[in-house]
């Protein structure tokens, strides 16, 4: 296989749910795309979803028909049934393989792949889906960073320290998804209109992050510092917040899922 050539490659995916979907998506609607692409058959809906939308799609008959036929395989499987599946499982030696689940690191994933296969770590975010996001990457090798990169920005890490930390975080995108709609309902409340109200709140969001991207040499301590006008608006909501310690609930929500990865 020539791993710098995406458009000469097979790609596998064995579990085939949300994330696969988002990166099946992703693989078929970018302008260079995999030759081919075989999920595994369950769940079945999904994969026959994906097969019927993007003709590159198709389905397995089984896990082990996905490593058969392709040249890189993603394991897109919870990570409880991760050793039941992959055990019964006969890899090829050197295959690329890109796991993306967060609990397994690869002192115990090693030893559920037979013969030893290449293993990267990646943690792609749904919007891989439409091809933009960071997309964290450990262990990296030629055919995961070119696979990483066509479906978003390769994030590499050194560790798996370093992974589960940030994968931590990643924990978060459903808050921040709740404290968006905390505060474009409390505008709603107030009479905007709803459309109006969703669209300026992600803008509001979008341009605060972006801010922060485009000047990394200032900490975000110091933007929030710098927002904060002595008796103003972000003077008196920062300091409320504080007062109330819900950055302490957001560090003890952080804490609690960091307990899940092994250390
Ligand atoms: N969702 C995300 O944004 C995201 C991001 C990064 C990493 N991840 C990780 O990626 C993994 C998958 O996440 P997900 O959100 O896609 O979960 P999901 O929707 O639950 O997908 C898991 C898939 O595995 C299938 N499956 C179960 N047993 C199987 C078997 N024996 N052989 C083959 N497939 C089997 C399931 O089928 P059934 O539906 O029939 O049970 C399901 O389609 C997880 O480890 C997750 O933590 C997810």
């Amino acid at each position: 296989m020539n791993q710098t050539d995406m458009t000469a490659m097979t790609v596998g995916f064995i579990g085939t749910g949300k994330i696969t979907t988002a990166l099946v998506t992703g693989f078929a609607t970018r302008s260079i795309t995999p030759r081919k692409i075989i999920v595994s058959p369950r769940n079945a809906e999904r994969a026959a979803a994906l097969s019927q939308q993007f003709s590159m799609v198709e389905i397995a008959t089984d896990n082990q028909a996905v490593i058969d036929a392709t040249d890189v395989i993603f394991l897109a499987l919870r990570p409880e049934t991760a050793e039941a599946v992959l055990s019964g499982l006969e890899f090829r030696e050197n295959l690329p393989v890109i796991s993306l689940m967060p609990t397994v690191p690869l002192s115990l994933l090693k030893p559920m792949i037979h013969p030893t296969a290449t293993i990267s770590r990646a943690v792609p975010l749904p919007s891989a889906a439409k091809g933009f996001g960071p997309v964290l990457l450990f262990a990296p090798h030629p055919v995961s960073q070119l696979l990483i990169g066509a479906i978003g920005d390769a994030v590499e890490v050194e560790s798996e320290e370093i992974l589960h930390g940030l994968w931590t975080v990643n924990g978060m995108i459903s808050p921040v998804f709740d404290m968006m709609a905390e505060m474009a309902g409390w505008a709603r409340a107030q009479g905007v209109p709803e459309s109006l109200a969703r669209l300026y709140t992600a803008r509001f969001v979008e341009t605060i992050a972006k801010t922060a991207v485009v000047e990394p040499d200032v900490s975000f301590a110091q933007h929030s510092h710098d927002a904060a006008t002595p008796g103003g608006l972000n003077e008196q909501t920062s300091r409320m917040l504080a007062e109330a310690q819900a950055w302490r609930v957001w560090t003890d929500a952080l804490n609690a899922v960091r307990k899940r990865f092994p250390d």
